[in-house]
């Protein structure tokens, strides 16, 4: 045979010519996603991980209070219902650092000391006197302050 059929070429062309386009479409996506590498986590990690998860979401939530409280304090007034208010949601959520299985030892004594101002901060609300609610608020802050020295990362805050 000394020619080719034109059908035989047509043919022969778009083969070459879709094998090509396959090839291109085959490569890209392999390239721009590489296989995620394998992720083992040790159970210390995991419990370290999730106890500063619930640790970030109980800060979290003092935010607000926190601001609040330390706004009404330099006001002078401490035994106004908002103050109250607050100063109640500041000891609820603080005491549900209880309920965190932390790993780092040191952090949970600083927490546990945290929980004794607490409960000295609670006294103080029980007894309406502003002069033990600014003394246990301020006792209360270089807790806070003392554990976010050695943990909290960025500024602000206590
Ligand atoms: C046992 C350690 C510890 C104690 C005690 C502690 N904190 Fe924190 N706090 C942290 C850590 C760690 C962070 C950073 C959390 C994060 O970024 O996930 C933080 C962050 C915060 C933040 C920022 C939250 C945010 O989402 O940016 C506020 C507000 C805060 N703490 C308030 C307080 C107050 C108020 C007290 C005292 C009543 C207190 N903390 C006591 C460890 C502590």
């Amino acid at each position: 045979m000394k020619c080719f059929h034109p059908l035989l070429l047509l043919s022969a062309f778009l083969l070459l010519s879709t094998s090509c386009k396959e090839k291109e479409e085959k490569v890209d996506p392999i390239a721009e996603k590489p296989k995620a590498p394998e992720v083992t986590i040790s159970p210390e990690e995991k419990r370290l991980k999730e106890a500063n998860k619930k640790l970030g979401w109980i800060m979290q939530d003092m935010e607000v209070p926190e601001y609040k409280l330390d706004r009404l304090l330099k006001k002078g007034e401490f035994l106004s219902d908002d103050f109250m208010k607050y100063a109640n949601e500041v000891i609820k959520n603080a005491r549900k650092l209880k309920e965190i299985d932390h790993p780092d030892t040191k952090l949970v004594g600083l927490g546990k000391e945290m929980l004794t101002a607490i409960d000295s901060l609670e006294a103080a609300v029980a007894s309406k006197s502003p002069e033990k609610l600014k003394g246990s608020w301020g006792a209360l802050t270089k807790k806070c302050a003392a554990c976010h020295k050695d943990y909290k990362k960025g500024g602000g805050g206590y």
